[in-house]
This record gives C-alpha cells, sequence and structure tokens, in this order.
C-alpha cells in the first residue's frame, strides 16, 4: 500500500505535479476538514474512479467558524486520517497549518452574495465567505479538473457552484449523495458530540424528512403543509432544537411556496453542543 505523498504547502503540492504529469483523465480533490468518515470515503472513491490523481486535502478552516463555534473542539485525527487515505489509494494529501494558508497581512476574501445569505449563512455570518475563500485557494494550490463536494452540505455545494460559475473557473463541481448511518443519522464529523440519549433523540431529524418526502409522493405540494409536519415530528424530540427548516429551489435556493420542480428541505438543529444539517431532495412526481 503506497502512502499518499503529503503537501504542506502551495509549492510542495506544484512539486508534486511537476513529477507526476497531469493525464487526459484528470486530477480530482475532496477538500475536506478531516476525521473522515464514510461520507468523505465516498467522495474519495467517486474522485479515485473519475481521475488519474486524486488529491484530498485535510484543513480544519479558521475562516469559515464563527468566534463562538467549535474550532477549538474540532475532532482531529490526522493519523488515522492518513491510514485510511492510504488505504483508498489517494496519491496527494494537502494538509496545510493555518499559518501557511493565512498571512497575518491577507487582505482577500471571496464572498458570494446570494446564495449564502439564507439558511445557515443567517445564523452563521461570514461562515460561507470562508468556505469560498478555502476552497478558492485549494483550486488554486491544486488546480483540479474535478472537485467533489456532498449534498450533506446542500447550501455550501451550491455556493461553490455559483462561485465556479461566476468566477469561470476550469473545475467540474461534482455533488455526491448523502451517505447515513443504517438508522438514518446523515454521517458527520460532529455527530462525536452527541450523548447517548441526544444519538437516539436526533433521529428525529431524517424522519422528518422520510415524512416530507412522503407527503410529496402522495401529492402534497404545499411547502407550509409539509413543514408544519416535519416541525411537529422533531418537536416530539425535547433534546432537539431547531434552528430552521425550509423548504427552497433546488437550484437558486429562493424560498418557494409550492414544490412544482426541484426543491430541497433542508434543516439545522442544536442537539446539545453539536450543531446539525440535513436535508433532502424533494421532487414532484409527474402525474
Ligand atoms: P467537511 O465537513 O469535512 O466535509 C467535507 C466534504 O464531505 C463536504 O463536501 C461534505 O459535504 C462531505 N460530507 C460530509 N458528510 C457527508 C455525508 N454524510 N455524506 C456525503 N458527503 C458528506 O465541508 C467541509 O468539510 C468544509 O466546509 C470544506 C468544504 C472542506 C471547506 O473548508
Amino acid at each position: 500500500m503506497d502512502r499518499p505523498f503529503i503537501a504542506g504547502s502551495p509549492a510542495e503540492a506544484r512539486k508534486f505535479f511537476r513529477e507526476n504529469a497531469r493525464s487526459d483523465r484528470g486530477v480530482g480533490l475532496v477538500p475536506t476538514m478531516g476525521f473522515l468518515h464514510e461520507g468523505h470515503l465516498s467522495l474519495v472513491r467517486r474522485a479515485r474512479e473519475e481521475n488519474a490523481i486524486c488529491v484530498v486535502s485535510i484543513f480544519v478552516n479558521p475562516l469559515q467558524f464563527g468566534p463562538s463555534e467549535d474550532l477549538g473542539a474540532y475532532p482531529r485525527d490526522m493519523k488515522r486520517d492518513l491510514g485510511l487515505l492510504s488505504g483508498e489509494g489517494v496519491d496527494m494529501v494537502y494538509a496545510p497549518s493555518p499559518e501557511v494558508m493565512y498571512l497575518p497581512d491577507r487582505s482577500v476574501l471571496v464572498t458570494e452574495n446570494s446564495l449564502s445569505r439564507c439558511l445557515c449563512g443567517a445564523s452563521r455570518p461570514g461562515h460561507f465567505d470562508g468556505v469560498c475563500t478555502v476552497v478558492m485557494k485549494l483550486f488554486s494550490a491544486i488546480s483540479p479538473d474535478r472537485a467533489y463536494f456532498g449534498q450533506k452540505d446542500y447550501q455550501q455545494l451550491q455556493v461553490i457552484k455559483r462561485m465556479a460559475r461566476d468566477l469561470d473557473l476550469a473545475v467540474e463541481i461534482v455533488g455526491c449523495p448523502i451517505i447515513r448511518e443504517p438508522d438514518g443519522l446523515a454521517m458527520s464529523s460532529r455527530n462525536i458530540y452527541l450523548g447517548k440519549e441526544e444519538r437516539r433523540e436526533v433521529l428525529a431529524l431524517s424522519r422528518s424528512l422520510d415524512v416530507a418526502e412522503s407527503m410529496v409522493k402522495n401529492g402534497e405540494i404545499i411547502s407550509e403543509t409539509i413543514l408544519r409536519e416535519v416541525r411537529r415530528v422533531i418537536s416530539s424530540s425535547p433534546l432537539v432544537a431547531l434552528e430552521y427548516a425550509e423548504i427552497r429551489d433546488a437550484e437558486d435556493l429562493s424560498p418557494v411556496e409550492t414544490i412544482d420542480g426541484c426543491a430541497v428541505c433542508a434543516l439545522a438543529a442544536r442537539v446539545g453542543r453539536a450543531r446539525l444539517i440535513d436535508n433532502r431532495v424533494l421532487e414532484r412526481r409527474e402525474s
């Protein structure tokens, strides 16, 4: 099993590409903050399959955490992550330190001004500026042909797609399905924060999305009617404090009163120390 090449700076990443010529099958990048689970690994496998060279970045990005958020507590285990990635046949791990990523007098930020204002952007000011800026820097260091993002972070995926479109980036943004635990909980590095009771009650989130999905399958198209049920299911779990439950257009994230084409039901909730998100794409069936 070959260990991946570990690059700690853009210069080291470029050195790797000088020594390992890019072929027509291209370079695939999977940006992560580490503490990897099967959700991350599903993106890695897809990138591995679709590209000649597979790069995974591991960087807990301080710029996307608010002052009262969990930057210090965010779980980290580089040794375990590297073991998992070498098992997946990853060619390069890009893992710069915060000091290499961000110079003290840096003064450029990448801001998306529309899709990132709602949902998580409303309660996490500056979060998507941090995400766009770091992803742009990862793209600069690696120059991927394709970059892989999970639909778990649905808003993030749409914001990055918009950034790539508006900045004419020569990278294809590939969205990948949500990987769940057998009981339905969407995998997340933050699930480790959940206590035993919280772990049981958090299932209300995915169950509420199952309810939304089956309502749409049965012909319900009024967003508010669906959201009422979603909120009712979640309120039966007192340890789950819902931050928002909304139905929005699947692409531009504008609010939709009725489900005509493709919409997304997106949730965020606090469960103990964890702030968790989940979503389900809802498609009206043509009758
Ligand atoms: P992180 O939370 O580590 O997630 C890295 C990637 O894995 C994201 O694209 C995320 O959507 C995907 N992912 C996480 N859980 C998943 C699951 N259960 N199923 C499928 N995909 C899943 O998202 C970030 O890091 C950061 O914001 C980042 C993009 C790296 C920028 O810092």
